[in-house]
């Protein structure tokens, strides 16, 4: 457990609930957690936008590349919201980036598969966005004040990326065979990957401690996880898919489902940069930014142009 010395002032206002804001007085744990969760979160939108932004010359139509491309935009605006937020804390852009592209910093495991078919996006939309939904409702009550903000912001956007991706999924389902086999194979390849998205397990997640002291989590990893679980199985019933979790059932003394053991060796080799698309990813990330550099230059010039 990191030791914490913490201000009164700091411990009254979480006490409280009420918003740490960035001229607050805080412990250097604290801002040092935030910074490296929020600047991780907007490393993912970021890095999200990967796999979906590959089908939008394969979207089936007109309708579908719009609703893509507008979730993609969206995305990339989620990130900045973030990486904005983290620079409140301190830390720069560029150092972010930097801890991104030497693995010092993370981003969510999930982005790492890759997207086969267009049932990846529904599924991705769908279950993706609906796990991040479920955790990012929760964090709207996380104590630092423009995180919690750029939460309020993110939640209204991912309800459409989330009704979106059900909507392609049930459009599949109301298909020809064909179709139902290519959603169900998507269902099969992002169910538990999605799963992992909460974390590991609250008795293995070392930052939980420090998150619930200090109000950053208001719900746990397992909390969130099995709050998905319940809300999704009942989406997927509606539509005919099936969960690919022989032992999920439904427990009515707990009134929620039991479900089968996550495989945390896949989900430690992932977030440790060993899954399908790690390297992909970071390489095309790589060259996008080097890429970018004379946009960077040139708003830098222009903004020293203005002062
Ligand atoms: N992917 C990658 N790494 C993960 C992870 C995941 N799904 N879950 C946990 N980890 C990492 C943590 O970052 C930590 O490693 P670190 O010390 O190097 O940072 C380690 O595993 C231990 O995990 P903890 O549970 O102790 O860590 P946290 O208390 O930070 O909890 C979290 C993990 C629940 C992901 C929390 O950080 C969080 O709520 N983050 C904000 C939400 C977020 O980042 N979501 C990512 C998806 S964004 C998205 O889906 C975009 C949408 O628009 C599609």
């Amino acid at each position: 457990m990191e030791s914490v010395i913490v201000s009164s002032d700091f411990q009254s206002k979480i006490d409280q609930d009420a918003n740490i804001e960035p001229k607050d007085s805080m412990p250097d744990a604290y801002r040092e957690h935030l910074i490296r969760q929020i600047s991780q979160h907007a490393h993912s939108e970021v890095i999200g936008m990967q796999p979906e932004g590959n089908w939008i010359t394969r979207a089936p139509s007109l309708r579908a590349k719009q609703i893509l491309l507008a979730k993609i935009q969206d995305e990339g605006g989620h990130g900045l919201y973030l990486y904005s937020a983290a620079e409140t804390l301190g830390i720069s852009r560029d150092e972010m980036i930097r801890q991104l592209h030497s693995g010092k910093a993370k981003y969510s495991n999930i982005f790492n598969y890759p997207a086969l078919t267009w049932a990846d996006i529904g599924a991705i939309g769908w279950l993706v966005d609906g796990a991040a939904i479920v955790n990012q409702v929760s964090l709207q009550r996380t104590s630092y004040g423009p995180y919690a903000r750029a939460m309020v912001r993110i939640c209204k956007e991912e309800s459409f990326h989330q009704r979106q991706g059900y909507e392609i999924m049930t459009k599949m389902m109301n298909g020809t065979e064909a179709q139902k086999q290519m959603a169900q194979d998507a269902m099969n390849r992002w169910w538990w990957p999605s799963l992992m998205m909460f974390g590991p397990h609250d008795s293995d997640s070392p930052h939980s401690g420090n998150a619930f002291t200090w109000k950053i989590k208001r719900k746990s990893n397992d909390e969130l996880r099995q709050k998905f679980i319940d809300k999704t199985v009942q989406q997927a019933e509606v539509i005919g898919l099936t969960i690919p979790d022989p032992e999920l059932r439904w427990n009515e003394t707990k009134q929620m489902y039991d479900h089968g053991e996550i495989n945390w060796e896949e989900f430690k080799r992932v977030i440790n940069g060993n899954g399908p698309c790690n390297r992909q990813r970071m390489e095309h990330h790589m060259h996008v930014h080097a890429e970018g550099a004379w946009v960077r230059e040139a708003a830098e010039a222009y903004a020293k142009q203005q002062h």
